[in-house]
């Protein structure tokens, strides 16, 4: 493994270690009442998980020189989101996956109606934490609007939930390719793109910058879920932590599916250039956004 890669593993590890700490403290106590709630919502959010959003939104933080400690709650608001849209994407009336992140799905451990009830709580503990002034900081109020509505907005009907059900209907179907590129950057982009954002905003993001930095989000989030379908394919489903074959089982749009492996695979290495390029005005601070958008590429989980 050479040094790079090396120095990235290391990078992420840390981050994930204060992420889960603060997810641990924002997050209801799985004592608190109802207990088998809270106990399901924690089950899956601490599962496992790479982080990848909370980690890209903190990178883009740092590479406009802002501080970590601002951006932290938001990008466990956005981590919340995400696992909740996991629970909900992996419901018989979805997905039907029994494996995620490594451990059976939350509806095969606590039943349907708690696992969509937690994915509810989940989302909606989100914006508790980022409406309640006290995890703020310094920021002025009118930053932290724009903060929330940059989330709802990525996580609603024009954005996740959007993807998600473009997704459902498009199941069995023949697809075109702006149909397949309209459910990759909805259902995965948006939240992407929020996290970088966010990260441009809270970190105090020039109109450059801010510009640059959605370029790089926008072409990292899609690549994110070109390399997940990728993975559906040739992933070794131990590291994976989730089943493959399910998109092909499901009759799914992917990139594969539409452009063949190798076209994928091509796709993915452009929207990585795409993702570099991007970077293009930001010196070293950018270095980790950098390697987080080969990693997405090349990753093996
Ligand atoms: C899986 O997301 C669902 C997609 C949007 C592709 P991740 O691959 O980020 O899943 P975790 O959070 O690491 O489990
Ligand atoms: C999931 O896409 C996107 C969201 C959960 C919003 P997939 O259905 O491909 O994700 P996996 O493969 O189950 O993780
Ligand atoms: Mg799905
Ligand atoms: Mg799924
Ligand atoms: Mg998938």
């Amino acid at each position: 493994m050479s040094s790079d890669q090396w120095q990235l593993q290391s990078y992420m590890k840390e981050r994930i270690q204060l992420i889960d700490l603060a997810l641990d403290r924002y997050l209801p106590g799985a004592e608190t009442l109802p207990t088998v709630l809270h106990d399901a919502m924690r089950y899956s959010v601490f599962a496992g998980g790479k982080r990848i959003r909370p980690i890209l939104m903190l990178a883009a933080c740092e590479a406009v020189g802002g501080e970590v400690k601002n951006v932290m709650p938001a990008a466990c608001a956005i981590e919340m989101i995400h696992s909740y849209s996991l629970v909900h994407d992996d419901l018989p009336a979805m997905d039907d996956d029994d494996l995620r992140r490594g451990n059976a799905t939350n509806h095969k451990v606590y039943g349907e109606a708690t696992a969509i009830l937690a994915g509810d709580g989940l989302l909606t503990e989100a914006f508790i934490l980022l409406s309640n002034p006290d995890t703020w900081g310094d920021a002025p109020a009118d930053k932290y609007c724009e903060v929330l509505h940059i989330l709802a907005k990525s996580a609603g009907s024009r954005g996740m939930v959007g993807g998600q059900v473009v997704d459902m209907e498009a199941e069995a179907k023949p697809v075109d390719l702006p149909t397949l590129e309209y459910i990759h950057t909805h259902k995965t982009g948006a939240l992407i793109l929020a996290a970088i954002e966010i990260g441009a905003l809270l970190g105090g993001a020039s109109e450059q910058q801010h510009r640059a930095l959605c370029r790089y989000g926008e072409a990292a989030g899609l690549a994110f879920q070109v390399a997940d379908d990728i993975l559906d394919i040739v992933a070794d489903p131990s590291q994976l932590g989730k089943d493959i074959g399910s998109d092909q089982q499901r009759g799914k749009a992917t990139y594969p599916a539409l452009l063949g492996l190798a076209g994928a695979r091509q796709r993915a290495s452009e929207l990585r250039e795409l993702a570099f390029s991007s970077l293009d005005i930001f010196g070293d601070s950018a270095r980790p956004l950098r390697e987080i958008a080969s990693y997405i590429v090349n990753r093996s989980c």
